[in-house]
């Protein structure tokens, strides 16, 4: 063989790798509505800067007879290139092989991209479409399953990991994604459970197809698994450059800061009026939260999970920063267990990667009731109250109209080292509501009325004096737990005054072994 059909013979390779398991089984993959693992790669990364690794692996299992069926590349994709010119490694799983099964050669693979961008600091996307643990390979695919756990378990906190979830993932291959930052899923074709529908008939007796178990739509409302649910593919893959966009490399690194055009000292007199003369009204806080970030732009996560509280990315002055916000448009912006643990993990997110926070306060408690207690609703509300007090980031909080008991400490407080703590006059920061109170301090007095229009009379009375004296910012401010009450339309230029402030934040926690956050 002289050299030039040596070349080509690497040529011929490479093209017979890049068939993975051939034409037909990649019509399949299309007919299903779904792109292969290569196309989706090309599609997420800037153009031409894909560079493989390891496309002449394939396994070494000699069972079944798997020894005469080999495929270059063993069914997944490996890398690294570039997303706005940043450097991302990535996995995508080639389902036209063998289901996209995991071998030990295919999790040597994966392992391999992960130690890399370790190494070098850079986020790693993982695109999931796999049937599982390659069944021939009995338990070296659980050897290799666990190798990539234990490698996204270390790397979190240092590295952003990203999941798309678009074909099925299913048993303890769910784990993965599960570790990993953020979750997206389709709407169809997208399957993640930890027992498929079989099973879970024989096992339970329960009738439930493979969409209502575990489908993208579920995992994005009802479970919480899914970050973002996306209509299809492509969608999802713009969405992932965009979410990095906000993002540093790594733990050591600022998330980038833009350019921005959009005027620091906008003035927004729509913010004036926008809470309503009826306390019990609701109003939609991503109004707010619209009007005050650069150019309108907010990236949310959790859309349809835990809606009473909001969070996502967004920029000031071209400065990434994390939003935490309530809503008072669904359940009146109440904490209870899901909205906890959603804030919590996108906090403990944006504190792991040197991105502030800006929490939005309108909340009127924790929600109350034996369903709540005995889902736990002490030790998931106490996540949220420990990852703010945890968190080293800069922390700004407005409040804009409620702030009442657990809720008002557990919103990113002054006591929980929040650096600017700020308030709209229409802000009513107490311990509890004006009728609650009286309730409370009233009780036996209000036994004894005859009368229920002189009970009223009373009630109306006492409920009034307590909302003067309480149903305000003043007191707050007034002992320094509020820096300043502001008026609204000039909140967008009091945060960026204050992440200026801040910029140069320097807070270290005590050192330890790691915290035991009420898991
Ligand atoms: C080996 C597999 C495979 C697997 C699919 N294939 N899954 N080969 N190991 N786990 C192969 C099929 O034999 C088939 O090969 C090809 O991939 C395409 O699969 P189809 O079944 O034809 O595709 P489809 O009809 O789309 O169904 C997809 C599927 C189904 C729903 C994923 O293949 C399936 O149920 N697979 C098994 C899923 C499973 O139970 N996995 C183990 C989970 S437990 P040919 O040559 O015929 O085209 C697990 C433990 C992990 O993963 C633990 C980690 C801690």
């Amino acid at each position: 063989m002289n050299n030039q059909d040596k070349i080509n013979k690497l040529i011929e390779l490479r093209a017979e790798a890049k068939l993975g398991g051939g034409l037909n089984r990649i019509e399949a993959q299309h007919n299903k509505g779904k792109f292969t693992a290569r196309e989706r790669i090309e599609f997420l990364l800037d153009e031409g800067s894909f560079e493989e690794f390891d496309m002449f692996v394939s396994h070494r299992c000699t069972n079944f007879g798997l020894e005469n069926n080999k495929f270059l590349g063993d069914g997944v994709v490996t890398g690294h290139g570039t997303i706005d010119g940043r450097v991302v490694y990535i996995f995508s799983q080639d389902f036209t092989i063998f289901g996209g099964s995991l071998s030990e050669t295919f999790a040597m693979k994966i392992c391999k991209i992960m130690d890399m961008a370790m190494k070098n600091g850079a986020p790693v996307i993982g695109i999931n479409d796999s049937g599982g643990a390659r069944i021939q390979e009995g338990v070296n695919s659980l050897a290799g399953y666990a190798e990539i756990f234990e490698r996204n378990i270390l790397a979190s906190g240092v590295i952003p990991q990203i999941s798309a979830i678009f074909g099925p993932c299913a048993g303890g291959a769910v784990y993965s994604p599960a570790l990993t930052d953020f979750i997206m899923m389709t709407e169809k074709n997208s399957y993640m459970f930890v027992t498929g529908p079989k099973v879970v008939k024989t096992v339970t007796g329960e009738d439930i197809s493979i969409e209502d178990l575990g489908g993208g739509k579920i995992h994005a409302s009802k479970s919480g698994v899914a970050h973002f649910l996306v209509e299809e593919e492509q969608e999802g893959l713009m969405l992932i450059r965009k979410l990095l966009s906000y993002l540093p490399q790594n733990n050591l690194e600022d998330p980038p800061i833009n350019e921005c055009s959009d005027p620091i000292e906008r003035k927004e007199e729509e913010l004036n009026q926008i809470i309503p003369e009826n306390p019990n009204q609701p109003y939609d806080i991503k109004d707010v939260i619209h009007l005050i970030v650069d150019y309108g732009e907010f990236l949310e996560i959790h859309r349809n999970y835990a809606k009473n509280i909001i969070v996502g990315f967004a920029r000031f002055d071209g400065q990434p920063v994390g939003i935490v916000a309530n809503q008072p448009n669904y359940l009146a912006g109440v904490l209870d267990i899901d909205a906890s643990k959603k804030a919590a993990r996108f906090v403990r997110f944006c504190d792991s990667f040197n991105i502030p926070i800006v929490t939005l306060v309108d909340v009127p408690g924790f929600l109350p009731g034996s369903k709540q207690e005995y889902g736990g609703i002490i030790t998931h509300g106490a996540k949220l109250m420990f990852a703010y007090g945890e968190a080293t980031v800069p922390k700004i909080t407005v409040t804009l109209r409620k702030s009442y008991g657990g809720a008002h400490d557990v919103m990113s407080c002054k006591q929980l080292r929040g650096d600017l703590n700020y308030a709209w006059p229409t802000a009513e920061i107490a311990v509890m509501g004006a009728a609650g109170a009286v309730e409370v301090l009233y009780g036996k007095k209000l036994s004894k009325f005859e009368d229920p229009e002189d009970r009223k009379k009373f009630q109306q009375e006492h409920e009034e004096d307590y909302k003067n004296a309480f149903a305000n910012p003043y007191q707050a401010a007034s002992l320094g737990y509020i820096d300043d009450i502001i008026e609204p339309m000039n909140t967008r230029f009091r945060i960026i005054r204050g992440l200026q402030s801040l910029s140069t934040k320097k807070l270290v926690n005590p050192p330890k072994k790691h915290s035991n956050i009420p898991l």
